[in-house]
């Protein structure tokens, strides 16, 4: 079987994906990823209304200085797309426009397996089939649906441990990797010849990978590649205020320091998550108030309080905003360039973590 680097021929073995985080991965970090060998994702999140200007400033940075062994059929880059609350007819009109289209879309949190199916074949026929479908999934039952509607060209297996949102009934990645490539792959053995036009997908881990031993880690659990979020938060690149940036370097210990929850979505009025997903973020006074019982108005005018002030919104002790970041926030030091983080995940040791 072909290597996954061989689809997309700008890439280094191991593949290192820098995951699409919502007004976060902008085109700079996603071009130095992929500029690294690796594959940057821009992140469109639920609002596709700035997508046309995100892939002309990628390709901007692309025409001044090109990424060697990219084809001219497709952009060396990916979208992500959060599908419950992201327009697919615009998505696919700003991505039908492209002459050169991503190499990858990555679709999250459908609120229906309908609506999965209807992404897949919609950006499917807007790019004439040059962008791959990447759908990200939490659990083996996901997998499994989507495969029967979207077919998808590789799956990104989100373990419990991730930063952002995800399903809160979701395994580590230890046991959650080869159970789910375990059961693809014997749904598509059990297809008859002919029952289906796509290859066995390939697959990508997501979720508490911050170092070569974590990449090397999922490999072993029989991975293609590593989805990285939360290490590249402390990327030069990303498009992060001071304050969150410095809240990451500073948590330690994830699994005591951050927390899977609706808090904070509900603070920040970003609603609409399909049922079973919250965010992994920090523990902070926001999230300890609701626990301790403050009622939630009280809870939002502390918020609003915070958000106008700033990076202290994220001052040690009385930090109240959100700060979205999975388990592995504790192997997250400094802040280096985003090619550096990719060459060290892959063990070429550009940076020095400590
Ligand atoms: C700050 C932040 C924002 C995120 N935003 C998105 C998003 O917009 N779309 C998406 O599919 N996943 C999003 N995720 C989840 C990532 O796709 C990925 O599953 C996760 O970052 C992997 O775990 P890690 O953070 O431990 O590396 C986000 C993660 C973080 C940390």
């Amino acid at each position: 079987m072909a290597s996954i680097t061989a689809s997309y021929p700008w890439t280094t073995a191991p593949l290192i994906v820098g995951a699409p985080m919502r007004l976060i991965s902008g085109p700079s970090l996603a071009y130095e990823i992929s500029a690294a060998g690796g594959i940057g994702f821009l992140a469109a999140g639920t609002d596709v209304s700035t997508l046309s200007e995100s892939l002309s400033t990628f390709k901007s940075l692309l025409y001044t200085s090109p990424i060697g062994g990219t084809s001219s059929d497709v952009l060396p880059v990916g979208v992500g797309f959060i599908l419950w609350g992201a327009d697919l007819d615009l998505a696919t009109k700003a991505l039908s426009e492209l002459l050169e289209p991503p190499a990858a879309v990555w679709l999250f949190a459908p609120s229906s397996s309908e609506e999965l199916g209807s992404w897949a074949n919609g950006i499917r026929s807007a790019t004439n089939n040059k962008t791959k479908i990447w759908v990200q999934v939490s659990c083996v039952a996901d997998a499994i649906d989507a495969i029967k509607v979207a077919e998808p060209d590789v799956f990104v297996i989100q373990g419990a441990d991730a930063g952002g949102h995800g399903r809160y009934a979701s395994a580590g990645l230890i046991s959650l990797v080869p159970e789910l490539i375990d059961t693809v792959r014997e749904y598509y053995g059990n297809l008859k010849e002919g029952d289906t036009s796509s290859l066995p997908p390939k697959f990508i881990a997501a979720g508490g990978i911050a170092d070569e031993r974590g990449v090397n880690a999922v490999l072993a659990l029989g991975a293609d590649g590593a989805a990285l979020g939360t290490r590249f938060l402390a990327a030069e690149e990303a498009v992060i205020r001071k304050g969150y940036q410095d809240a990451v370097l500073k948590a330690a210990d994830g699994g005591n320091s951050t927390v899977r929850t609706d808090v904070y979505d509900k603070l920040r009025g970003t609603i609409g998550w399909p049922e079973g997903y919250g965010g992994r973020g920090v523990i902070n006074l926001s999230y300890r108030d609701a626990v301790k019982g403050l009622a939630f108005e009280e809870n939002e005018k502390l918020y609003k309080v915070a958000e106008g002030a700033g990076d202290k919104g994220w001052e040690e002790g009385n930090a109240r905003m959100t700060t979205y970041a999975g388990t592995a926030v504790g192997l997250v030091k400094k802040v280096a360039k985003a090619g550096d983080i990719v060459k060290e995940l892959r063990g070429e040791a550009a940076v020095q973590r400590i």
